[in-house]
């Protein structure tokens, strides 16, 4: 079946419970697993480019792997060492990562009519080779693992990508993102579609390189209202569950679970349960025992959601948020429909021996026998 041949997987947990089977214990990862707060992350990235990482396929496997033997037993996936930005830098955007800043875009776009909004909407974009480097370092993450756990692709909704490519960064105020979607709706909405065309390709690109599951990263949804989601995000994320099956079949590679995680966009779980993903990842402002109400009797697993803040409470607080998740989620009678994370990425200070409390309480408290 895949060209690469790759060892066979020693624990697919993660890609059984994200399927929807019943499972022995729910599968862990973390967004962000792979990042500052780990010391030999920085040991490895040298005071490199952040960007340069990602492009250097030995490097970025490195990091990838680094969670995986620092937390060996305790966590069920890996997700590849990239970022979401590497599609606006695919479409001919330049994309710096500053240091203790974030993401900045020197050229942001700033109106459809600044020359460089027909530009990135009339270029052809050829994702298969502007993104190589990630395939690449997807197949040397896969031999790296040999079957450990399954690996994660990625990437970012296109709304999210949207927000930061006419914000040129991080933003608290979305002053250009209102001004497009209130000013100029049809334009948005243009290159919304251009932005899911390329999603697709690119998520299909990365399961024939090797990744085993996908995630769709929709950071930014929790800034539109209820009505602008169901115009600005929904469709594009429905558009990306929909086209990416047919695609892999296409060319030939069998199905993956899909994630989707609209971060902030807590009005439209209901929604989210319809989107056509297999996983609704949950941000940690999620009632657990409230959505396992909403998803009812569909076939649709949640991921999360533990506030990332508790890795900087005592240990007794990570015992109590883990207790919660447990029993919210209805884990003991259950066994299926959940996945262990954290409701947003891992924060930079925390202690790694904190997050792998969190690991082991999850464990110690998930055991059949443990309620
Ligand atoms: O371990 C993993 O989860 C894999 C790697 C990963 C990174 N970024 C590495 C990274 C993933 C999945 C992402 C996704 C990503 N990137 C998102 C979606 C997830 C989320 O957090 O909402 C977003 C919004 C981005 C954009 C981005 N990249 C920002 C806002 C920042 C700076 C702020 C921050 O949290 O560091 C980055 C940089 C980035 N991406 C770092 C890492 C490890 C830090 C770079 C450094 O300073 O060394």
């Amino acid at each position: 079946m895949s060209e690469h041949n790759f060892a066979p997987l020693q624990n697919d947990l993660l890609l059984r419970a994200a399927w929807g089977q019943t499972v022995e214990r729910p599968p862990m990862w973390v967004m962000r697993q792979a990042g500052r707060y780990l010391p030999e992350y920085h040991e490895a990235k040298a005071g490199r480019d952040f960007f340069e990482c990602c492009r250097d396929p030995e490097v970025a496997s490195t990091l990838t792997l680094q969670p995986i033997e620092r937390f060996a037993g305790l966590i069920d996936g890996a997700i590849i060492f990239s970022d979401i930005l590497v599609i606006p830098q695919a479409m001919g955007m330049v994309v710096e990562m500053v240091d203790k800043k974030g993401p900045h875009f020197p050229n942001p776009l700033r109106s459809p009519d600044d020359g460089q909004y027909a530009e990135v909407m009339r270029r052809d974009v050829d994702v298969s080779k502007e993104l190589d480097y990630v395939y690449k370092a997807i197949t040397m993450t896969r031999k790296k693992l040999q079957g450990r756990v399954p690996l994660f692709g990625f990437c970012g909704a296109p709304w999210t990508l949207f927000c930061y490519m006419v914000e040129g960064g991080g933003t608290k105020m979305f002053k250009e993102t209102k001004t497009w979607i209130y000013k100029y709706p049809e334009e948005t909405k243009a290159l919304l579609q251009k932005i899911s065309e390329l999603c697709v390709e690119y998520l299909a690109l990365q399961v024939k390189a090797g990744a085993q599951i996908i995630q769709v990263f929709d950071s930014w949804a929790g800034e539109l209202s209820p009505a602008s989601f169901k115009t600005f995000s929904q469709p594009y994320l429905a558009y990306i569950a929909k086209h990416l099956p047919p695609r892999l079949k296409e060319m030939g590679l069998e199905p993956v679970p899909m994630v989707v995680f609209p971060k902030g966009a807590w009005y439209a779980l209901d929604a989210a349960c319809d989107l056509g993903y297999n996983v609704v990842g949950l941000d940690w402002l999620h009632d657990p025992a409230e959505t396992v109400k909403t998803v009812g009797d569909r076939p649709v697993v949640v991921q999360g959601n533990a506030d990332p803040g508790v890795l900087y409470g005592s240990h007794a607080s990570i015992t109590e948020v883990v207790t919660n998740m447990v029993k919210g989620f209805d884990w003991h009678n259950r066994k299926k429909g959940w996945i262990v994370n954290l409701g947003h990425g891992i924060t930079p200070f925390v202690n790694p021996d904190d997050l792998k409390f969190f690991f082991q309480e999850v464990h110690r408290l998930t055991k059949t026998g443990a309620q």
